[in-house]
């Protein structure tokens, strides 16, 4: 609804007391972000004195101009958060960004993740047999989680308590990341308890070597980036590499269980896995949104974003975005989605998407080749600020 334009904020942009955090939105979100399509392509949201980004246009103009949508600031929304982060590859701009990104990216190139796809693809082979011979699982705890925890957190090569650890900070890093609300604010001591580690545990001689981890640190001592950076640099890693694949594959099987016509075409055709990954991230983002600060004065369509404001990019929201997207509600896994926005776009595009890819295709492959069909016995969404999942979801499979 409009209630005014945002005077005070300078700003001519339509305004709107829509809560995209609140715990109906978190679970159903889809009418709210189409509310706030139709009014602009940029909307001032009165609850929060931040800019929200909801359309395709709107979302990837942002992410492709670093130099007004900033990330240095932090790509949170809120203060605290947007300090403690700062000089990591997320949370950085142009030269520094490309040298922090160059380190991080490193293991996570496709000719890196070589060595580590056919352990990949045995391991969700063997994963899956033994679920399929139960009838009933979790598909969040029995089947998303296990690849990344097996292969990706043992990647990273923290010592075995941080490996054990690594799921519950993430989880409750991504509350940090949204507005000051009681889930973030209740989230907060568990990510002190992950900086802390990542200061003081994060270390050569405790890391695995070799490990992703122990890489930061040796191109720290190769002068490539500051040793200062080095805790926060860690958090690249220990805060996206699990979660989100893990929301990324119950959603899939939560969208083949309620659209059986769609996994009959992965079945019949399993040429069609990476388009499907493709429709499953466009349909249910597993990072709905961050932010950038604007370091100067935007004008998008006409509606001014003053320097100094903040604006939420909601990547859930533009792969949602019918002016984008035909009948963008439709699940179909042979829609060309390819250029949805669940791993960004622009200088920040997710660095880990290949991997993410890799442990997707080779769940739903093994998964093809044993199930012709899901039933939900239960499903728990996850109430997170930034993540969009379930915390259970239990299938039976024929
Ligand atoms: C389905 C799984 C994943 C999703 C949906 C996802 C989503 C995203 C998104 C939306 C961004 C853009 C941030 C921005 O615009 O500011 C991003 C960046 C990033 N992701 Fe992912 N991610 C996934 C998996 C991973 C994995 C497996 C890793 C690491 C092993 C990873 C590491 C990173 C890092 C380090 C960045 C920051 C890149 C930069 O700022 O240049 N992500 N991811």
């Amino acid at each position: 609804m409009i209630v005014a334009t945002a005077r005070a904020m300078n700003t001519n942009a339509p305004v709107s007391n829509l809560d995209p955090y609140s715990d109906a939105a978190l679970i159903e979100p889809w009418d709210i972000y189409g509310e706030l399509q139709d009014l602009g392509a940029v909307v001032w949201l009165q609850k929060y004195r931040m800019f929200a980004l909801t359309r395709y246009d709107s979302v990837t103009r942002a992410l492709n101009d670093a130099a007004a949508f900033s990330s240095a600031s932090g790509v949170m929304m809120n203060d605290e958060m947007n300090l403690v982060l700062r000089g990591n590859a997320l949370c950085s701009d142009g030269a520094e960004h490309r040298r922090l990104r160059r380190v991080i990216a490193k293991p996570l190139s496709p000719t890196a993740l070589n060595s580590l796809k056919s352990e990949i693809a045995t391991k969700a082979e063997r994963l899956v047999e033994r679920l399929v011979v139960k009838r009933e699982f979790c598909a969040v705890a029995d089947l998303a989680t296990a690849l990344p925890v097996d292969i990706v957190a043992g990647a990273v090569g923290l010592p075995q308590e941080g490996r054990e650890r690594m799921l519950v900070w993430a989880e409750q890093m991504f509350n940090c990341f949204g507005p000051r609300n009681a889930r973030a604010l209740g989230a907060f001591p568990v990510l002190q308890e992950m900086m802390h580690y990542a200061k003081t545990q994060a270390l050569r001689g405790k890391l695995k070597s070799g490990s992703w981890a122990e890489g930061i640190i040796d191109a720290a001592d190769r002068g490539e980036v500051d040793h200062a950076c080095l805790p926060v640099m860690m958090i690249d890693y220990m805060g996206p590499s699990l979660d989100t694949t893990i929301y990324a594959i119950a959603n899939g099987v939560w969208l083949f269980a309620n659209h059986p016509e769609e996994w009959r075409k992965v079945c019949d055709s399993p040429s069609n896995v990476p388009s499907a990954i493709n429709e499953i991230l466009r349909m249910e983002a597993p990072i709905q949104g961050f932010s950038r600060l604007l370091a100067r004065d935007y004008d998008m369509d006409g509606i001014a974003l003053p320097a100094g404001s903040r604006a939420i990019v909601f990547y859930g929201a533009a792969n949602r975005d019918g002016r984008k997207f035909p009948d963008p509600h439709r699940f179909d896994v042979t829609r060309s989605s390819a250029d949805q926005l669940a791993f960004g776009w622009g200088p920040h595009m997710c660095v880990g998407l290949h991997l993410a890819r890799l442990e997707m295709a080779a769940i739903f492959r093994a998964l093809a080749a044993r199930v012709r069909r899901f039933q939900i016995r239960e499903e728990v969404r996850s109430m997170n600020n930034t993540l969009r999942g379930f915390k259970r979801l239990a299938v039976s499979v024929d």
